[in-house]
């Protein structure tokens, strides 16, 4: 599966997801108040937001007091995140696989990379340089599709592998193909454990109130169901 098919789904659909991301139900009050909640005070802390997107986590984390460096993939994503944040934080163009080499060891307090790691089919590198750009204790918070969900969702038979899947988002305009690599509960933790980090906090998330108003269909279901799985992790001293 190719990277460029990934880089062209979230280029087609960067307006659009940047139009509804503030209200779309599962970013808004699902990802979003879970993974937040995993954040300690980011006040005059330095946050990595990693696959930034739109900037939207930005925003909040900003509007917080904290100093914020994104970058994304999509060029698009990049722009729309500077326009959103009106030259308050620091955006630019890098690939989650590749080393970050305009970022300092030690530099960042927190690193946050919210539903993007499923694009990625080995995490090792991208959680070694998390650990490389955090300080010692340094706090990671991730936010990944469940992997019970896309066990299921995915109809898949091989559930130790990791699997390149896809699925047409009908949600962001037009529908769009989107790839990403589906994998196991040990697949999403061993890379952390066995690279500086502890698990300090799994969350299975659940909607906050809003969602129900909004899609009462899939309220009932993710109440019933987790589709996405936060963690925090902390870089050994
Ligand atoms: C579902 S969006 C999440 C955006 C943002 N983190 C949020 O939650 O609002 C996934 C983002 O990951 C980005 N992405 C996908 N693969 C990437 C990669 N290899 N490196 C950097 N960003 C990537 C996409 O361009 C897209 O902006």
């Amino acid at each position: 599966m190719s990277k460029a098919k990934i880089l062209s789904a979230y280029e087609e659909m960067a307006e659009s997801y940047n139009n509804l991301i503030d209200h779309k139900p599962h970013n808004a009050y699902y990802d979003r108040p879970n993974t937040l909640s995993l954040l300690p005070d980011v006040k005059d802390k330095s946050v990595l937001d990693a696959a930034c997107g739109p900037g939207k986590y930005a925003e909040i984390l900003l509007a917080q007091g904290a100093k914020v460096t994104g970058f994304d993939l999509s060029t698009k994503m990049i722009a729309l995140a500077q326009q959103r944040n009106k030259n308050q934080g620091d955006f630019f163009v890098h690939d989650l696989a590749k080393p970050f080499e305009n970022l300092k060891d030690a530099s960042f307090n927190i690193v946050l990379c919210a539903l993007a790691m499923h694009y990625l089919q080995d995490w090792t590198s991208t959680i070694k340089e998390f650990y490389r750009v955090l300080k010692p204790y340094g706090v990671l918070v991730i936010s990944i599709e469940h992997p019970f969900f896309e066990y299921n969702y995915f109809n898949s038979t091989q559930y130790f592998e990791v699997e390149p899947v896809k699925c047409t988002w009908n949600g962001f305009g037009k529908p769009v193909e989107v790839n990403s690599y589906r994998r196991s509960l040990g697949d999403c933790i061993s890379p952390l454990t066995q690279n500086g980090f502890y698990i300090d906090e799994l969350l299975e998330p659940k909607p906050v109130s809003e969602f129900e108003k909004l899609d009462p269909k899939h309220f009932r279901e993710l109440n019933e169901f987790p589709a996405f799985m936060c963690i925090r992790a902390v870089r050994k001293g």
